[in-house]
């Protein structure tokens, strides 16, 4: 079945951009093996940080800003223990997570109900034949813009062959835009029917300018799975003196593409192999903005083990406004452009499009999205472009077998938080 998300259908300001996050699922061949329980822990605190020189209040997981990252296998089953000390309710979503038959664990407002404040629910999902990088967020109101998220990786069995060698390290870099006001500020701005001013700039993993450090050796090579965890800006990273090869897109290896930048849309994940073939010394990786004015900007630093020096010369250009450049990349990778006429379903790529769970759609352009009907449950299906998805632009889409099995879904779970008028059921 094909659905096509034309932006006239969604969004009457064609020249912004629009986000579609969607479950897409693809069928492996089912290995038996032990399926190892891990449980985690997460309180959820207020904080203070000032990322951007401005003290202001956050969500910290364990204290931390962003979250832990979570390590897992495949197949893993994670029991992830939830406890909210906010004064107000609270859920998590994982985002790129599949979620077989098990829509329960979603962690979105339509499939789970909140965890109310000094309350606790423990997530149990299992990353069923899942591998790649991903990362969670709070999805209720505009607690993302409050932080509160981290990576999430899935990592191969043992014995499974991951089509490149083992990097020397493994970095997450979760990158964003960000804005020096607290989450209830900006929710107050929507709910006045206003819409938000720009960022004020871009935090990679929660720094400000002259963000963090990753370390690398002359001649080995590095992957960093890196995400945009931010609130609607598509952003182009790019590393001063080096190429990026890219190898996975949200859990899908790729055939490996060298580039010398790399846009990042909102909520889209990817793992990209870095060698430190340069001489020792430090190189700017450098972020920022597409498709705005004016152009936000930040820096994090390649170091090199035995440096010569700091980081020093131009900070490397990026495309800003230019689709073109854009359309390449996601071509190469997923989908085609241009402006739709049913003529264009013949021009779809049925070949080598891969699976993933955020697409782009680009100002004046079409996106057409496949998608495998195979996971019963209830999914959301939003706009990654944040305060859109909280003013409305999002939906429900209920996967349905007459045959009530939990070969199709699983039952709801023990522990399920009730709301609304589900209060005082048995289930
Ligand atoms: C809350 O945490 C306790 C353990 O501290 C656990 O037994 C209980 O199942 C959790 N509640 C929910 C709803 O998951």
């Amino acid at each position: 079945m094909w659905f096509n998300i034309s932006t006239n259908v969604f969004d009457h300001h064609h020249h912004y951009m629009f986000f579609l996050y969607i479950v897409l699922f693809v069928v492996f061949v089912v290995v038996d093996a032990d399926d190892p329980h891990n449980h985690l822990t997460f309180s959820v605190t207020y904080g203070n940080i000032s990322p951007l020189g401005v003290n202001q209040q956050v969500i910290l997981i364990n204290g931390l800003f962003p979250g832990p990252d979570i390590h897992a296998v495949t197949n893993d089953n994670l029991l992830i223990n939830v406890f909210n000390h906010l004064p107000e309710p609270f859920l998590i979503t994982w985002n790129g997570v599949q979620q077989r038959k098990n829509s329960w664990q979603d962690g979105v407002y339509g499939t789970n109900c909140p965890i109310p404040p000094g309350r606790n629910f423990t997530y149990t999902l299992q990353v069923k034949d899942q591998i790649g990088s991903f990362f969670y967020f709070p999805s209720l109101g505009f607690h993302k813009a409050a932080g509160g998220f981290g990576g999430f990786r899935i990592v191969s069995r043992p014995g499974i062959p991951v089509p490149f060698p083992e990097p020397a390290s493994d970095y997450t870099l979760l990158i964003g835009d960000w804005y020096w006001y607290d989450h209830q500020h900006l929710r107050n701005i929507l709910d006045r029917g206003r819409i938000l001013a720009p960022p004020a700039g871009i935090l990679m993993n929660g720094y400000g300018p002259n963000g963090p450090t990753f370390r690398v050796e002359q001649g080995k090579t590095y992957r960093f799975r890196i995400s945009n965890v931010g609130l609607q800006n598509s952003l182009n990273i790019r590393i001063q003196g080096h190429t990026m090869k890219l190898v996975e897109v949200e859990g899908t290896h790729t055939v490996p593409t060298t580039y010398s930048s790399l846009d990042v849309h909102v909520g889209q994940s990817y793992s990209v192999l870095v060698t430190a073939d340069q001489p020792a010394s430090d190189y700017y990786i450098a972020v920022s903005t597409r498709f705005t004015t004016p152009v936000l900007s930040t820096t994090a630093i390649l170091s090199y083990r035995n440096s010569a020096g700091l980081a020093s010369g131009p900070i490397p250009n990026a495309p800003t406004n230019e689709i073109e450049y854009s359309l390449n990349q996601a071509r190469s990778i997923s989908m085609e452009g241009g402006i739709w006429t049913p003529g264009s379903r013949v021009n779809y790529n049925r070949q080598d499009a891969i699976s993933r769970s955020t697409v782009q759609v680009y100002p004046h352009s079409w996106t057409a999205v496949y998608v495998a009907l195979d996971n019963v449950g209830m999914w959301n299906l939003r706009s990654e472009i944040w305060a859109r998805s909280y003013l409305g632009q999002q939906f429900y889409l209920r996967v349905y077998s007459k045959v009530k099995s939990t070969r199709n879904e699983y039952t709801i779970p023990g522990n399920v938080l009730l709301c609304g008028r589900a209060i005082g059921r048995r289930i």
